[in-house]
């Protein structure tokens, strides 16, 4: 484990239910991070509300405010940096990054998709997933880089996709093992077994399959 917690940058743009998961790691002391810092960039956001609770400063920059995505990346940059991240944790944060962004951030910046990557990258995954009859369906958490939710895998977890599943109930299904996928991931970061090594992500000195860990959650 590292020897002293690593400071965490948590990027939202909604309801925050995976930085609520991370905040409770946290607080029972099963993720060694400070979260020192919540960014939106919508303001009035529950996901704010859930930050302040828990005693986290938080910065809102609204990318409405902006011309263009490179101001609004550069002032998210200088925003963040002022807070020493040593991780910058995507949850739920719903905007295309620039290059430079993530070319600043690259092996220290993760991010949750609600799919199991490389199937469907972008919007609605779980209703694509329910017209196209698959089986199952999960989540993924991968490494940022520049392919828009594309990424190396670090871990996925795997749901089944039931005979009368809505878009909800599907959703519902994939995001508690959201909650439980995003905490493990950071966890393992924050103890310094997770590196991104060239396009594939490492974890205890191994690289990990092209999918990352699987958790299956179908049982
Ligand atoms: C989560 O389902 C997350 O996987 C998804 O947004 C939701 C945020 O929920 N992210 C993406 O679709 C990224 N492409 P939350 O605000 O309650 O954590």
């Amino acid at each position: 484990m590292a020897d002293s917690p690593i400071r965490v940058a948590v990027l939202i743009s909604g309801s925050g239910t995976n930085l609520q998961a991370l905040i409770d790691a946290q607080q029972r002391g099963e993720l060694p991070v400070t979260i020192a810092v919540v960014v939106s960039n919508r303001p009035g956001v529950l996901g704010l509300n859930r930050a302040q609770n828990a005693g986290i400063p938080t910065q809102v920059i609204d990318h409405r405010e902006f011309n263009s995505r490179t101001a609004f990346d550069k002032a998210m940059m200088i925003a963040i940096d002022q807070y020493q991240p040593d991780l910058l944790v995507l949850a739920g944060f719903m905007r295309i990054l620039t290059p430079e962004f993530v070319g600043h951030y690259t092996g220290r910046m993760m991010n949750i998709h609600p799919s199991l990557l490389p199937n469907y990258p972008g919007l609605h995954t779980h209703r694509r997933a329910l017209e196209a009859g698959d089986a199952y369906h999960g989540v993924t958490v991968h490494f940022v880089t520049e392919q828009l939710d594309g990424g190396p895998p670090i871990v996925q977890a795997r749901v089944p996709v039931l005979p009368d599943d809505t878009e909800e109930a599907l959703a519902e299904r994939v995001l508690e093992q959201e909650h439980v996928i995003y905490p493990l991931a950071v966890r393992w970061f924050a103890e310094g077994r997770l590196h991104l090594e060239g396009d594939r992500s490492k974890l205890d000195g191994e690289l990990l399959p092209p999918q990352g860990h699987l958790i299956d959650a179908t049982g």
